[in-house]
């Protein structure tokens, strides 16, 4: 590789939770120093980019993406003492943090949304969206028919006016108005500091909806049964998002050079993204798309049956080419399965039942890919779903009890929604990270988080899997060091890219060439299925299963079996 690539060419990413990762302190929540005491674990794990979900002053009504004070940490993780210890002890065993900045809200409990509330004539007024609603006969109706992300009209009225505030997400995170030049250096200040204090970067939340419609006129596509409009289009990727980035990159992110990845979430192409992350003229270096996150039918699928929930292999494919087609001679990009936003991975493509070879397989297509991988916390180990009884198990996550209500005004009963919640809610990859078989599965002396997945006490922790030679840790770990080496990183940035059998409907393989040709394998089915392979192997790097089935230029690939192999 050229000596002048960026740190992130040969990095391995790793998403930390901090609510549910470790207890230092006993109270019963994750926290910064229990993320201090796991520094060596990730050392030893072979990743070197840490972004941590939002660790800054919080009502926690969004966990955290509710932000109350951006220059103070959150007194349940900690304190700046200990952020400044985290940033020293990660840095001393070469981990960079970047840290989670959400910019497109504050919590309605931050200063300037409360001044905006208390003086209308104030400057922090002019950092939200305040219009007023429309009084038809003696009814007060919010200005316009947008729905936002977590089921509910986007409009919070603000009592005892007719004045209502924006929020795409829930009431308690107020948008703030990023075409007011103040607004924004307020936060170009908030960035410095953090900078200044250390941190590699920043993982711009929701950064796709910086800038909304204007007019905010009503939306005309079809309305849910409230009126509501799910028009994303009215607050996602718009135009004026680039020019924010670019100024943000200007006065911030190109002076201190910073490392910066962006959430644009599902409504955004390869080709628009590119605006925001080509190596050239983008602002920031990557950004996150939910494209591969959702191939499996669950989304949305509470009237199905488990019978039509499986993972469209085809689909995965086309995704993930889409995205590699328009980014590798262009741009620098993230791999993830998952993140605190998405049910377990392991649950989604992967099998309970095979959770050791599937767990492995998925590790491997991910590793491997074009881009900068990103685990998330816990599936080293194969963690899976909550297997929550009730809806209510579900509540620490506004956005999942919002789509609760929704869903019982509708008429679903609750065995109903638990079904699907099980299959969608991100409140699946926040139970407790499971350390080892002891009380609470060594997260912490209390549980005042999420419940656990008791599965900690069958081997899904990393104590007993470190033990096994033949665990999921023990693969992750090995295919990480293989995925950092440099000749190996170098195929697999640089080589060119191709799917094999593309129209295999069970297996999603890929080979790079290169100097050598490296090749991925991986069966995505708990059954047999066969795989024709005409290339010479020369090395069998890794594999899941104790021997190979090959005959006649044909693979029998049983549940989940995964290769990576040079040829
Ligand atoms: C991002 C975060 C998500 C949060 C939302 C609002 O999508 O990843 O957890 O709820 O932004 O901040």
């Amino acid at each position: 590789m050229e000596n002048n690539a960026p740190f992130w060419n040969d990095s391995v990413g790793y998403i930390i939770y901090p609510e549910t990762f470790c207890d230092g302190n006993g109270d019963g929540v994750g926290d910064i120093p229990g993320i201090v005491s796991k520094l060596d674990y990730l050392k030893e794990l072979g990743v070197n980019l840490l972004w941590i979900c939002p660790l800054f002053a919080s009502p926690m009504d969004d966990n955290g993406y509710d932000v109350s004070d951006y220059y103070k940490i959150n007194p349940l993780y900690g304190t700046e003492e200990d952020f400044k210890k985290l940033l020293e002890e990660a840095h001393k065993r070469g981990l960079r943090i970047v840290v989670d900045f959400v910019l497109n809200h504050t919590s309605d409990e931050h200063p300037w949304f409360q001044k905006a509330l208390s003086d209308p004539s104030s400057p922090e007024r002019g950092y939200y969206f305040f219009r007023k609603g429309v009084r038809q006969g003696d009814q007060l109706l919010p200005p316009n028919n947008w729905k936002g992300f977590f089921s509910t009209s986007v409009w919070e009225n603000v009592e005892g006016t007719d004045d209502f505030y924006m929020h795409i997400f829930s009431k308690k995170m107020p948008d703030v108005d990023w075409s007011n030049p103040e607004l924004r250096q307020r936060y170009y200040e908030i960035a410095r500091h953090y900078l200044d204090m250390g941190v590699d970067g920043f993982r711009l939340d929701a950064l796709a909806h910086l800038a909304k419609d204007l007019s905010f006129a009503s939306s005309s596509l079809p309305a849910d049964e409230n009126g509501l409009v799910y028009d994303t289009s009215r607050f996602s990727n718009r135009p004026e998002v680039l020019d924010y980035l670019l100024e943000f990159k200007k006065e911030v992110l190109a002076p201190k050079h910073a490392f910066s990845i962006g959430e644009v979430g599902g409504g955004v192409s390869p080709e628009e993204a590119l605006r925001y992350c080509d190596r050239q003229s983008g602002p920031i270096n990557m950004v996150f798309n939910f494209d591969t996150a959702w191939c499996n039918g669950a989304y949305g699928s509470i009237d199905k049956n488990d019978e039509e929930i499986f993972t469209d292999v085809l689909e995965l494919k086309r995704n993930f080419m889409r995205w590699y087609d328009a980014c590798h001679e262009k741009a620098d990009m993230p791999l993830y399965w998952c993140n605190h936003d998405h049910p377990r991975v392991l649950s989604q493509y992967g099998s309970t039942k095979y959770r050791n070879e599937s767990a492995k397989a998925l590790a491997t297509i991910l590793l491997f890919f074009y881009g900068t991988p990103f685990i998330y916390n816990g599936d080293e180990i194969g963690m899976s779903n909550a297997e929550y009884a009730k809806p209510e198990d579900f509540f620490r996550d506004v956005s999942t009890k919002n789509e609760v209500l929704s869903l019982r005004a509708r008429g679903y009963s609750d065995a109903q929604i638990t079904h699907y919640l099980c299959r969608t809610s991100r409140a699946n990859a926040r139970t407790p990270m499971q350390w080892n078989h002891e009380e609470n599965a060594g997260f912490g002396k209390k549980i005042a988080v999420n419940a656990l997945n008791e599965n900690y006490k069958e081997g899904v922790n990393v104590l007993d899997q470190m033990k096994d030679p033949w665990s999921i840790i023990n693969f992750f770990q090995y295919a990480i060091l293989k995925r950092r080496e440099p000749e190996i990183n170098d195929i697999v940035l640089h080589g060119k890219l191709h799917i094999l059998d593309f129209n295999h409907p069970d297996v999603l393989a890929y080979m790079h060439e290169g100097k050598e040709n490296l090749v991925v394998i991986a069966s995505l089915r708990p059954y047999e299925t066969y795989f024709s392979f005409y290339h010479m192997i020369r090395d069998v790097v890794l594999h899941n299963y104790g021997d190979v089935l090959l005959k006649d230029h044909v693979f029998t690939l049983r549940p989940f079996e995964c290769f990576l192999l040079k040829v």
